[in-house]
């Protein structure tokens, strides 16, 4: 298992892989097949896939650290990339098709309907999280603090449960699945975080470097 995620060329496929909610919409598209409602449909194919890339990135370091697999942390920034990618989209279809570019419409949703705040707070947070994904970043903020700013993947993440969860009217099981695997998540970090610091001899503090960064 850990030759192939070794590969240079593995990035390729997985790559490929995360395109697939993005072919799957524009085939639709190409073939007048986006339901009754498109706008509707698009909005929420690229909500749910945000979602979904957000925890699977969140998964990335319990995953690597569980099963042994510290290869998989090749992945983590391309995952992140395309959380933003769908959110982008998402937002996109909001501006653009939903709103038509109505800018004062926009505003007053965004301040006065609480689960649009929550979902533009969850893509606000999102947009430093992206721009800083380079090893650039990470040399020139210095692990420590590069590893707080990416913290705010949790605060993205709770933000996006909670635009679900007030978004639905009446079937909330979706956006609590979500949430509990976002807090199950978190947890394992606070767990991992917790046995690191116990085996570390007293004073001896982890003084982040861009391995560590790039590791979580
Ligand atoms: C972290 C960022 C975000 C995440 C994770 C997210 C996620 C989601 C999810 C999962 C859905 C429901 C999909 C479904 O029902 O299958 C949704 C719907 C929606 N989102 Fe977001 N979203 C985010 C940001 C935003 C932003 C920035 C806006 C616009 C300002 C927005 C506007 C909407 C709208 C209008 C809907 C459809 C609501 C309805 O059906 O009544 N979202 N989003």
């Amino acid at each position: 298992m850990r030759k192939p995620l070794s590969s240079k060329w593995i990035k390729l496929p997985v790559f490929a892989l995360c395109l697939v909610p993005l072919g799957q919409l524009a085939w639709r598209a190409l073939h007048n097949d986006l339901t009754a409602n498109p706008i509707e449909y698009i909005t929420h194919q690229t909500g749910d896939w945000t979602l979904i890339f957000i925890v699977i990135t969140l998964a990335v370091t319990p995953a690597r650290k569980l099963l042994r697999l510290p290869e998989l942390i090749r992945f983590r920034r391309m995952l992140g990339l395309f959380a933003f990618f769908y959110g982008l989209l998402h937002f996109s279809t909001w501006i653009g098709l939903d709103k038509f570019f109505d800018w004062t419409e926009m505003l007053h949703d965004v301040r006065k309907r609480t689960f649009i705040t929550a979902g533009f707070t969850g893509f606000a947070l999102m947009l430093p999280l992206a721009l800083t994904s380079t090893a650039g970043w990470i040399r020139r903020l210095g692990g420590k603090r590069w590893l707080a700013l990416h913290r705010l993947i949790y605060v993205t993440a709770t933000a996006g449960v909670v635009h679900y969860y007030w978004l639905v009217k009446s079937d909330v099981r979706k956006p609590l699945f979500y949430g509990g695997l976002v807090a199950l998540l978190l947890a394992l970090r606070v767990g991992f975080w917790l046995v690191a610091r116990r085996r570390e001899p007293a004073g001896k503090a982890l003084k982040p470097t861009l391995t560590t960064a790039e590791t979580g």
